[in-house]
């Protein structure tokens, strides 16, 4: 695996950490190119379970360099006590590389994500309250402040003395809050920088020389495609580019380099916060999914909504990542139902639709199309070989890859590093 982009194909949660610890036993370079620390991505190694929020899955493997790139929105105060607690378990995090073009979640990034919700009141976008959307903003208004403003306190006192003017008018006069100390914010930061100095590296040319000498490297995308900024279900998405364009303007490659474009996907779907879900369940066969499958949110806690595999959105996601594999996760969960339902198209006022309709607001009322197959009812959780698969998983598997036009290269059947099943 040369250069190899793993992506959440569907709304996130797919199980992106566990698929990249998986292939990072192999790679030299696992770096994250979008997000922040609204990512929670979970790796269980024996029975030891590790919450990643910012630190890509890689650094499990001594083998491994783990880099955040130049996409990603970082909160140090995070990213510290990230590192302390990999250290506390035995993890050795020093390999870690910090793109200096990263920029900063910070302290008025955080308060705006929180009393924008609350303004926002049924609107809201049940966002995770980390900054994300506002530290985004501040990038693209080119006022936001970056990792390698750390070690210029002159500089750093100075951008933040423009941005904090505007912010504390903003959370003051339309929020009704307190303003920040400008001061306050400096310390803090500043403090942070001596412990980040010796992560941080020109990350594109750490990325670029490692592809050029042949190594492997992984790009480790976090959210998913139904959650980017373009391509998602806007506004009901997260600011950053979690599809595979993504991997190279949050990265600094271009596109050539590419080999393999892995979209994750669970076997069925979850999704947090707000926004239309077609397949959504409200019945018993959805509570079963959230029980067995332990869809609670490894950031907020939040219970997941859960439903049924929607082919209509996957082959969306095979068409705007250009897919080569699907990894199908969580198909262990499926195990509990009689009879299995994918969605193969929406209908809506006497029209079918088999791709995503030009108007979101088809997607609130519409009625999945579905499929039945029947399920396996049978533990698979220890099946370790593509020909030990009952019948009924395999025609599922097939299903999936008929209709989506991309094979299914690995399929998971448990949250541990060794559940896969090589296809
Ligand atoms: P990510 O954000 O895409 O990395 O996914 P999360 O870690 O937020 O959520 C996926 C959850 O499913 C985690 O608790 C994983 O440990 C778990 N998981 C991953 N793969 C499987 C699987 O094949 N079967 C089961 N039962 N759990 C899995
Ligand atoms: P991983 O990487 C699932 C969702 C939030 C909300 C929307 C915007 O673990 O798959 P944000 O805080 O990003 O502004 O919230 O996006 N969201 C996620 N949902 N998995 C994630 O990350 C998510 N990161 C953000 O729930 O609906
Ligand atoms: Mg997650």
């Amino acid at each position: 695996m040369p250069a190899t982009i793993v992506l959440g194909a569907q709304w996130g949660d797919e199980g992106k950490g566990k698929v990249t610890d998986y292939f990072a036993e192999d790679a030299d370079l696992v770096v994250r190119y979008q997000g922040g620390n609204n990512a929670g991505h979970t790796v269980v190694v024996g029975e030891e379970r590790f919450a990643l929020s910012l630190v890509p899955s890689g650094v499990m493997y001594p083998s491994c360099t783990p880099v955040i790139g130049n996409g990603c929105v970082v909160d140090p105060g995070v990213l510290l006590d990230e590192i302390d607690m990999l250290t506390s378990r035995g993890v050795d995090p020093s390999r870690l590389r910090v793109s200096n073009n990263a920029h900063l979640i910070m302290p008025y990034h955080r308060k705006l994500d929180a009393v924008r919700e609350r303004y926002l009141g049924r609107q809201k976008i049940g966002t995770t309250k980390k900054g994300i959307g506002p530290a985004y903003t501040d990038k693209f208004a080119r006022q936001g402040i970056r990792i390698q403003d750390l070690f210029d306190p002159k500089i750093f006192r100075d951008k933040l003395d423009v941005a904090l003017e505007e912010k504390n008018k903003l959370l003051t006069r339309v929020y009704n809050q307190l303003p920040m100390d400008g001061q306050k914010i400096a310390d803090e930061y500043l403090g942070y920088a001596e412990r980040i100095r010796p992560h941080v590296a020109d990350t594109s040319l750490l990325v670029s020389e490692a592809i050029s000498d042949g190594k492997s490297v992984l790009f480790e995308g976090a959210q998913g495609t139904l959650l980017d900024i373009d391509h998602g279900t806007y506004p009901f998405v997260t600011s950053s580019s979690p599809t595979a364009g993504g991997a190279l303007t949050g990265t600094g490659v271009g596109p050539k380099v590419i080999d393999d474009v892995i979209g994750v996907a669970k076997a069925y779907i979850s999704r947090v916060g707000t926004g239309p879900f077609p397949t959504e369940l409200f019945d018993e066969v959805g509570d079963t999914m959230i029980e067995v499958g332990k869809e609670y949110g490894t950031v907020t806690g939040r219970r997941r909504r859960c439903g049924w595999l929607d082919l209509v959105a996957l082959r969306y996601s095979a068409r705007v990542n250009s897919l080569t594999g699907l990894f199908i996760t969580k198909l262990d969960v499926l195990s509990s139902f009689e009879t299995l339902r994918i969605a193969v198209a929406y209908s809506s006022l006497g029209e079918r639709y088999t791709e995503l309709p030009r108007q979101q607001r088809v997607l609130y009322n519409c009625t999945p199309v579905y499929e039945e197959l029947p399920g396996w009812k049978t533990d698979i959780s220890q099946i370790r070989e593509a020909q030990d698969l009952p019948a009924e998983a395999v025609a599922y598997l097939r299903f999936i890859e008929d209709h989506t036009g991309v094979p299914v290269r690995w399929v998971s059947v448990g949250p541990e590093r060794s559940q896969v099943v090589e296809m």
